[in-house]
């Protein structure tokens, strides 16, 4: 079985430990081992405290797995599976769900491994164009017409990467209606949930809202904690979840026992975790706004309603992978062309849910001022 290259990791792979100012990061800001320890509470530092380096159990920590079952409202901690980071879940959940010839309906663009690994594992896929002229927005009769008898997931990626939508209560609903006429699971990444710019677009969780919903969620992105690698999958699908953690004994097997600890730790204190990254997402986002609007002729874009990044679309004749490279050879700043998320035209992804964002926007704007007076050409 050949996997095609995962164009976003290794665009990661390439940049991220070279290119020296970051500016299409998707997760917040890191925390220290230090700050996080800070937070902790009498009874999570005794669990740190008397940690012991063996092996753990298989599903999680029953105390991280109690903490995850606390951000959704109808579920308990048996509903809750835990992996090493989202990728893990992502693996499992389509190893386990799809079988050859199934069909799967996604959007067009998303995290790449959601659509790539269903389609290795023999979906034949249905992507529904997401497009910068409809504001990105899902096109709910699109998703009825491809709809078909052999549907088995539908792939949802809400708040969005790269284009920070969220969808609106009422078309969740009517997605979750059509599943459940389909008889279809509905699988949510919902990695960016807790960033909406307005919290009052926070989407329900889709393990919440449909009996066949499929919720993923990690500690890298919102709290701002990759180095873990803790994610979760979260269903009351009692048979997919006791399929998908026997799948997990041939990948990790359980979790690392330092990382468990630590993200009961972080979940305990999430509040403040949240609080101190939305606050960072907001500044930046100003700081954009008014980015953006000092340069209409040479950027445009769809402000980004929820998560750490925006699409921003080159409005120059010069191909965006040419003005990217250039751009981190000549000044070291990293912008995500769209080419990496197979979407055509001028587009690129930034990320602003770095502390550093407004110092490396800077960055950015002398170069593009630079790029677009008269005389210059690359
Ligand atoms: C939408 C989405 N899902 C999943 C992942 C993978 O997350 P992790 O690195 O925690 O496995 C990413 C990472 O970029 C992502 O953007």
């Amino acid at each position: 079985m050949k996997i095609p290259p995962f164009k976003l990791e290794e665009f990661w792979k390439k940049h991220e430990f070279t290119a020296p100012y970051l500016l299409c990061c998707s997760d917040a800001e890191t925390w220290t081992l230090q700050q996080l320890l800070a937070l902790a509470d009498f009874d999570s530092l005794k669990l740190w405290d008397s940690l012991s380096l063996g092996y753990t159990e298989s599903p999680g920590h029953p105390l991280l797995r109690e903490e995850i079952s606390r951000l959704y409202t109808s579920l308990d901690s048996e509903q809750i599976l835990t992996f090493a980071g989202a990728e893990e879940g992502i693996y499992c959940a389509m190893r386990v769900l799809i079988e050859p010839g199934d069909h799967v309906i996604a959007i067009d663009p998303c995290y790449q491994s959601l659509v790539t690994l269903a389609e290795t594992f023999g979906a034949k896929i249905t992507a529904i164009q997401l497009k910068a002229e409809n504001q990105w927005k899902l096109d709910l009769e699109e998703v009825r017409r491809a709809f078909q008898t052999k549907t088995k997931i539908l792939i949802l990626n809400y708040p969005h990467n790269p284009t920070g939508t969220v969808l609106e209560g009422k078309v969740l609903e009517e997605l979750v209606e059509l599943a459940r006429k389909n008889r279809a699971y509905i699988f949510c990444d919902e990695v960016y949930r807790y960033l909406e710019v307005d919290e009052s677009l926070r989407m329900p969780s889709i393990a919440d809202a449909y009996e066949k919903g499929i919720s993923l969620n990690v500690m890298t992105k919102s709290f701002g904690l990759a180095g873990l690698r803790i994610g979760w999958l979260a269903t009351r699908d009692a048979d997919f979840l006791r399929e998908v953690g026997s799948y997990k004994l041939y990948t990790s097997i359980c979790n690392s026992a330092p990382s468990e600890i630590l993200a009961i730790i972080a979940l305990r204190a999430k509040e403040k975790l949240l609080m101190r990254n939305r606050d960072i997402l907001l500044q930046n986002l100003r700081i954009l706004d008014a980015f953006m609007k000092r340069h209409p002729n040479y950027l445009s874009w769809v402000r980004p309603q929820s998560g750490t990044m925006a699409v921003l679309k080159l409005l120059l004749t010069i191909s965006v992978e040419a003005f990217a490279e250039d751009l981190v050879r000549t000044e070291g700043v990293l912008i995500m062309p769209g080419s990496v998320f197979d979407l055509s035209g001028n587009f690129f992804r930034i990320g602003f849910g770095k502390k550093n964002m407004p110092e490396i926007l800077k960055r950015f704007e002398s170069y593009l001022q630079s790029r677009t007076s008269p005389d210059f050409a690359i």
